[in-house]
């Protein structure tokens, strides 16, 4: 059988175009609509935007610049902004905009598409890992220092997707300094930084490194694919001729409902802080009461550990499944993570207990089976 996670290699067309084998599986459960669902990595918030009236209106107005709630909202110049349908599409611009050599570093595990989409524009990827560990999974720095030579960048997401675990600061710093002796772009996916009020963008770091990000997960807004690149000016134009040939212009009616949400970000993330305190401890203690070691990332609303001899899809497929609960296994995210299971806090917390006691009780069971 194929594997599930993202899979690695040459430049993809027709036939080889690689499935994101994750999504096929997810669509699928997600139809399903199972009562307990611990499988979501965004925030389910649900906003009140009544007062965005006539949304279908366009947009413009004199002496308006559409990127200046991102431009204020990050300190920076609009020529260091260009807007896009979502994070996804900004790695896809990211790319383009600095893809000399055709070869691109993917950080793995990683969600499909922010892995795989290089393949579509007709470059190779190679894989760079970062190892698992009890906290944060560090950069294998001898695999990254051979791979990250004659590439054009490196694709990563700092919150690392499946267990919301950053970089250590050694690492970012390695890494960054790195890429810049190597002439490496750093393509930083940061759709889940927002949870983290000390993140500091990567954009930051020097004109090698580009941010991309949404409103899509710690905004809970995946609905209005709005979503922005951040980076430096001479790549923001080579991003925005790139956007202008694959989408045209940006949908007016995302454009007003995010203008009237970005002074509310906070009431999104402070729900994710009201979860953390509500939600986690009761998912600690289960995991405690079934030996289970884990530390959830400072964070965000989701994690990942392993359970020890069960097949995680298997788990969720099977007794998941009869149980009406849903969790996302690790198989989905790398090779060689079979036994691991993504968790999500985002959900209310009469759902989440609900959910948590089902979690426990086929965890338990699949642990006791010979
Ligand atoms: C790491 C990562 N990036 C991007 C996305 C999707 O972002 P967007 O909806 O802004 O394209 C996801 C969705 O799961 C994700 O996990």
């Amino acid at each position: 059988m194929p594997p599930f996670y993202p899979e690695v290699g040459k430049a993809a067309r027709g036939a080889t175009i690689p499935p994101v084998a994750y999504l096929k599986w997810y669509i699928e459960c997600l139809d399903e609509q199972r009562p307990h669902n611990l499988s979501f990595s965004g925030l389910q918030f649900e906003w009140d935007l009544s007062d965005v009236e006539e949304a279908w209106l366009d947009h413009r107005r004199f002496g308006g610049d559409e990127r200046d709630v991102v431009a204020q909202q990050f300190g920076v110049s609009v020529e260091n902004v260009h807007l896009c349908l979502g994070a996804t599409q900004g790695i896809s611009l990211a790319l383009l905009a600095v893809c000399d050599r055709r070869r691109i570093a993917v950080e793995m595990p990683s969600y499909g598409p922010v892995s795989q989409s290089a393949r579509l524009l007709g470059m190779e990827t190679v894989a760079v890992h970062r190892r698992p560990a009890d906290t944060h999974w560090l950069i294998d720095r001898d695999e990254w220092s051979k791979q990250l030579t004659d590439v054009d960048a490196v694709v990563v997401t700092p919150q690392l997707n499946p267990t919301g675990w950053d970089y250590t600061d050694d690492d970012r710093e390695w890494l960054v300094n790195t890429c810049r002796e190597k002439g490496v772009h750093i393509i930083s996916d940061e759709v889940y930084a927002a949870a983290d009020s000390k993140w500091k963008g990567m954009y930051l770091e020097g004109e090698h490194c580009i941010t991309v990000s949404s409103l899509t997960k710690v905004h809970g807004l995946g609905a209005i694919r709005y979503g922005w690149v951040i980076a430096a000016p001479h790549l923001i134009e080579r991003i925005g001729d790139a956007f202008h040939n694959l989408a045209g212009q940006m949908s007016s009616s995302s454009i007003q409902f995010a203008e009237a949400v970005f002074p509310r970000l906070h009431e999104a993330e402070d729900k994710i802080r009201e979860y953390r305190e509500i939600n986690l401890p009761l998912l600690i203690a289960a995991l405690e009461r079934l030996g289970i070691d884990w530390a959830p990332p400072p964070n965000g609303v989701f994690g990942a550990f392993r359970i020890p001899g069960v097949d995680t899809k298997a788990l969720i497929d099977g007794p998941g499944k009869d149980n009406g609960l849903l969790a996302v296994p690790g198989c989905m995210f790398d090779e060689g993570l079979d036994e691991w299971l993504r968790v999500a806090w985002s959900i209310d917390p009469q759902s989440f207990a609900a959910a948590v006691e089902v979690l426990e009780r086929i965890i338990g069971n699949a642990m006791s089976e010979p």
